[in-house]
């Protein structure tokens, strides 16, 4: 490698002229007790770290971020550590997504206006992932994403526990009066028993998988068990990495191509992604200038079948299991006649490289082509009447007859209105009933909730049901099942013909030919729609009113039309 000039360096441009501004610069490097030989003619290094005590799922960064310091060092950089916002999953209302974009914006910004070389990007649940590469990419330094690994399998009473969706299944029996207290404190402090993200595929497993199939990971760090001692000798070997990529001047921009989306997408598929990932990496792949569009992942979703057989789609395994069986370069390998395996990486290597001597040590877990969890992907976009620009469907993880389905439809405008009729025993409902909830997009919600795994009415769960066809504008935990059809796009809240829908209308879909409709004739539909009158704005001033007035629907990302690469030129580097 040509390895690049240091007075190149872009913290060069604050540290080394004789000025009195880089005077400045360098004298309060030296009030933090650092000697001109620490910081001057080496890559300096941020290492973004999304700690936080709400954060549970990155409690251990606190700690990792020593070990990626510790690999900076070693290798001739300077890491400097800095506080990230942490969107968790965990306690942020109304929802994490509201703040994907806010992630995003200060990533950028704080890489932008600070004497950065190059970052660590310390993130794992849900949208940090996305949101902190989002960033990085418009910044455009060399960067290496450290995925805080998922953390241990739940247990209790002998029994293994999934996040999120064992919580679902639990619940729904607490419900139908089958679970005592002790037994409900049980599950409770069993779920979720180590530091690290939820552990079955839900969209933090998802998100660091397309991350480390984009390239953007040390090969296979996404299924490293957030307390596994590899975990820290990972995080070392990122700091080691990161300055290696300052000198060869590895961005982003050559790594997130065209062919690093597609093989994201195509892992994303395989191991029966969260549909949360449809959101993301559109709004990734755009922010690197790849123009991904929903119908890309639909055809991807076709013809990739699912070999990752874990939670919740996959039967009976959770993201330990799935690291002991060789994670996801194994996974990999297994599809690698499917990938682009020159597309380059964070290693400087191809992705064939990286995959080389990759293996599978439990074919039930990783299942080879010719025994896959479900033929087709984990994805299907859905178009019609009652979602023109779209909607996401995750067949493999519901019931195979509602593939074809017709019913009568149950319309709730909000949140609060469905949680009564869903708890209310006597209510008039069947199972070929259609439940919808609208009003819960990315204006609606606001922010775009995981509300869209309806509960099913207790009314049906007391005869035994536990699944049933549920239509929404919001989007679902990526630990959810059932046959849930997601993301419908224009949401109600901005007029999407979802607000259209009258109690007792049919519904129809019919996924072989990926269509969701209602069956009303357009004369009704046009009188309709004349008489909707636009909802209130939920937010009327700070962070949630630009965020109303900038967001885009879910089909093209929902990022900030301002930030996306074709909104304008973006700025150079600061002059003084
Ligand atoms: Fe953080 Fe699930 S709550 S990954
Ligand atoms: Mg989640």
């Amino acid at each position: 490698m040509t390895k690049k000039d240091p007075k190149t360096l872009r913290s060069a441009r604050w540290f080394a002229p004789d000025d009195l501004r880089s005077f400045g610069h360098r004298s309060r490097m030296m009030q933090l007790g650092y000697g001109e030989e620490d910081f001057r003619d080496r890559p300096v290094i941020g290492v973004l770290n999304t700690w936080s005590e709400l954060n549970t799922c990155h409690s251990h960064f606190r700690e990792r971020v020593k070990d990626v310091k510790r690999g900076i060092t070693q290798a001739g950089g300077f890491g400097v550590e800095m506080p990230s916002l942490s969107v968790d999953e965990s306690f942020t209302k109304p929802s994490s997504m509201l703040y994907r974009n806010m992630l995003a914006m200060e990533t950028e910004e704080m890489i932008r206006s600070h004497p950065l070389d190059g970052v660590v990007l310390m993130g794992g649940c849900d949208k940090t992932t996305p949101g902190l590469v989002m960033g990085a990419i418009s910044a455009g330094v060399p960067m290496i994403y450290l995925p805080a690994g998922p953390m241990l399998r739940g247990n209790y009473a002998g029994k293994i526990l999934g996040s999120g969706s064992d919580a679902w299944k639990y619940w729904d029996e607490r419900r139908a009066g089958n679970i005592s207290d002790e037994e409900w404190l049980g599950v409770q402090g069993g779920i979720a028993r180590s530091a690290g993200t939820c552990m079955t595929m839900g969209t933090a497993s998802t998100m660091t998988a397309i991350a480390d199939a984009m390239g953007l990971t040390l090969p296979g760090a996404s299924s490293i068990p957030a307390v596994d001692s590899g975990h820290q000798r990972m995080s070392a070997a990122c700091g080691r990495r990161i300055v290696d990529m300052v000198w060869e001047d590895l961005t982003p921009d050559r790594i997130i191509t065209d062919a690093a989306c597609r093989n994201a997408a195509i892992v994303a598929m395989a191991t029966g992604c969260s549909t949360n990932a449809v959101v993301h990496l559109i709004a990734m792949a755009r922010r690197a200038g790849v123009n991904m569009q929903l119908e890309d992942l639909d055809g991807l979703g076709r013809t990739t079948p699912l070999i990752a057989n874990v939670r919740p789609s996959g039967k009976d395994y959770l993201m330990e299991d799935f690291y002991y069986a060789g994670g996801l370069r194994a996974l990999m390998k297994q599809i690698e006649e499917m990938l682009d395996t020159s597309a380059l990486t964070v290693t400087g290597k191809s992705m064939g490289e990286n995959l080389e001597g990759a293996e599978v040590y439990n074919d039930d877990v990783i299942r080879p082509l010719s025994n896959p969890v479900y033929h087709e992907g984990s994805l299907a976009v859905l178009k019609g009447n009652l979602c023109p620009s779209g909607a996401v469907i995750k067949p493999a993880a519901c019931d195979p007859k509602f593939y074809n389905h017709e019913g009568p439809a149950l319309v709730f405008d909000s949140y609060p209105e469905m949680k009564k009729a869903v708890d209310d025993e006597t209510l008039d409902i069947t199972p070929d009933h259609v439940m919808v909830l609208r009003n819960a997009g990315p204006q609606g919600g606001p922010g775009f909730p995981e509300w869209g795994m309806l509960p099913i009415p207790k009314a049906l769960i007391k005869q035994g049901h536990r699944d049933m066809l549920r239509i929404s504008d919001a989007r679902m935990s990526g630990t959810s099942y059932g046959a849930c059809v997601l993301h419908v796009s224009p949401e109600a809240h901005v007029g999407g013909p979802l607000a259209l829908l009258k109690t007792g209308d049919t519904v129809r879909l019919d996924l072989a030919n990926r269509r969701l409709d209602m069956l009303v004739d357009e004369a009704e539909l046009d009188a309709r729609r004349k008489a909707l009158t636009p909802p209130e704005p939920r937010f009327e001033r700070g962070y949630g009113w630009m965020f109303l007035q900038h967001v885009t629907q879910a089909d093209q990302g929902c990022d900030f039309d301002f930030l996306q690469s074709d909104f304008g030129r973006t700025a150079g580097e600061p002059d003084i």
